[in-house]
């Protein structure tokens, strides 16, 4: 048996839950997550790999299949009816969907949308709050985050608190968790270095690099989020970094939308995600549009390189 993963019987994703404490609400919301991860895969197979001619709220190209994966997901979020609100990188503010629903789910549709047109692994990111407030709360007060991982094979991983499962999908598109997580070393072999143009205005990230490649770490990054923090995860070790220089102050990645909810499935694994300063999970959510340094994976890594990082 691969030892980063823990035993566990394959199981359709529905009888899972059932057996878990969540509620039903907050087992619709996960189920809905995973069914709208598969129609995403599904229209990936003809989608149009174009640019759409419009900007999102970040000034950034949209693709025709960001606008796509964002309607897939509002449609199913919508009908599944629990959800009272959604936040995502392709909407200028938050969509009001069912009112009186009990959660609120902030999603990147897709991720790593620069490498779709060469056929490179993409993703899409979730994260679960209860009530409508988001703003004002902290990625420590998800209820749940998940991922979906378009590679060879669809994957959905998800955490609602009490560790990390995968699924993947029957014949049907019925989701089924095939295994469990096991907890992350605190020695990283591997690291992935994003927004790496920044070590020409920063020192102190120009030293981490330095650092990781008299160590000889072996260099493992995609250009995808979900790609290279679910390679750590299923390896069981690692270092993943976006930190900024003078373009990007903060880096590239947003807390809502991408590092929230990574930052709670990582910690769910006994690793860290640090903005440098302090736990990702502890930042205040004060827009939708924040963005904030990373650094994420094994933890013994994570405290050298924040180490570094302050100089
Ligand atoms: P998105 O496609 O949602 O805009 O996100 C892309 C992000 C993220 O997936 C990745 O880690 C980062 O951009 C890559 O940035 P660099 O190419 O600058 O490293
Ligand atoms: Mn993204
Ligand atoms: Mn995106």
């Amino acid at each position: 048996m691969n030892p980063n993963f823990l035993e566990q019987k394959p199981m359709l994703l529905r009888k899972h839950l059932a057996s878990s404490s969540a509620s039903e609400d907050l087992q619709k919301v996960l189920l809905c997550l995973a069914r709208v991860s598969h129609a995403i895969a599904r229209s990936i197979q003809t989608a149009d790999t174009g640019g759409a001619g419009s900007t999102n709220q970040f000034g950034e190209q949209q693709l025709a299949f960001d606008i796509l994966s964002d309607n897939i997901i509002q449609n199913h979020l919508q009908q599944c009816g629990v959800v009272a609100q959604c936040a995502s990188e392709e909407q200028d503010d938050f969509v009001t969907l069912t009112d009186t629903a009990p959660y609120t789910v902030v999603y990147d549709p897709l991720d790593g949308s620069s490498l779709f047109d060469v056929n490179f692994t993409i993703g899409s990111i979730f994260g679960v709050y209860q009530g409508k407030e988001v703003l004002g709360k902290s990625p420590r007060d998800q209820v749940a985050a998940a991922y979906a991982v378009y590679g060879p094979r669809t994957l959905f991983i998800f955490s609602m608190g009490s560790g990390v499962c995968e699924c993947s999908f029957t014949e049907e598109g019925e989701p089924i968790v095939l295994r469990k997580y096991s907890p992350l070393h605190g020695e990283a072999k591997n690291y992935s270095p994003g927004n790496l143009r920044a070590i020409t205005d920063n020192a102190a990230y120009r030293a981490v690099i330095q650092d990781w490649l008299e160590r000889t770490l072996t260099l493992r990054y995609s250009g995808c989020m979900v790609a290279d923090i679910h390679h750590l995860l299923v390896k069981g070790q690692g270092v993943f970094a976006n930190v900024g220089g003078n373009t990007y102050p903060n880096g590239k990645l947003r807390i809502l939308y991408e590092c929230g909810p990574f930052a709670y499935l990582v910690e769910q694994l006994g690793g860290s995600a640090s903005t440098g300063e302090k736990s990702i999970l502890d930042v205040t959510i004060t827009s939708i549009d924040q963005r904030t340094p990373i650094i994420a994976g094994s933890k013994s890594e994570v405290e050298r390189v924040c180490g570094k990082l302050k100089g």
